[in-house]
């Protein structure tokens, strides 16, 4: 994944072309290709051991790798800081604070283990951060309530076929894709009073009143 360098509302806030993940051998998704727009929430969405962690790692360790260089610090990725010298020390607490760039964040199933209200509050903590501080936000989450709720766009990575199958909406995908496993997904194995009424993004819970 690349973090985009343009400042224009319109254009991407990461781009991602045709990546291939692999651990050695074992190629865990291929030709992924898609952009996450400034400023939106963008939800990884897939069933388990896909691969929707391997994306998001990636991209913290290649955000690591380049604040890393950028201090002189290029190649230490893997060093602790008992084997570094003082002043290399200094120069990763630069490379850190640099890290904390609050322009992307990235949540790895932030609510997971939460209380449902909590993981509520946590979805409108969510949605601030994107709305005050235009924040973009890329969530892996399973959470059902969490994914209708805060979503502007997402896509599904099949741990089957290893791609992605779709980018869009959830409620738009919901309502309008064809596809039986992004359909199962969005409903919990195809339970209709699972569906979330398509177009409403005001918070409404699938099943349930906001
Ligand atoms: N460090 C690693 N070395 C080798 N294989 C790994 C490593 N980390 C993950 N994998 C494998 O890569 C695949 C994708 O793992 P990943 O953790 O990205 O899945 P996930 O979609 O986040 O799953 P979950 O929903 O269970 O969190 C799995 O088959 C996993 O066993
Ligand atoms: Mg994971």
């Amino acid at each position: 994944m690349t973090p985009s360098a343009s400042s224009g509302e319109a254009e991407p806030r990461i781009r991602v072309v045709d990546l291939t993940m692999a651990y050695g051998d074992f190629v865990i998704q291929h030709d992924l290709t898609f952009d996450v727009t400034r400023g939106e929430v963008f939800i990884i969405m897939g069933g388990s051991g896909c691969g929707k962690s391997t994306l998001l790692p990636s991209q913290i360790r290649e955000l690591a790798s380049l604040k890393l260089s950028l201090v002189g610090l290029g190649g230490f990725e893997d060093f602790y800081p008992s084997e570094i010298s003082g002043g290399m020390q200094k120069r990763a607490g630069l490379a850190r604070a640099m890290a904390l760039d609050p322009d992307i964040l990235f949540l790895d199933e932030p609510s997971a283990g939460l209380d449902p209200v909590s993981s509520r509050l946590l979805d409108d903590l969510i949605l601030q951060l994107r709305d005050s501080l235009k924040c973009t936000v890329v969530v892996v989450t399973h959470e059902l309530a969490s994914i209708f709720t805060i979503a502007d766009d997402s896509v599904y990575l099949d741990a089957e076929t290893r791609t992605m199958l779709v980018q869009g909406n959830p409620r738009t995908l919901l309502a309008e894709s064809k596809n039986p496993k992004i359909h199962a997904f969005l409903t919990r194995g195809g339970q209709e009073s699972e569906r979330a009424p398509a177009g409403n993004r005001s918070g409404v819970l699938p099943g349930g009143t906001a």
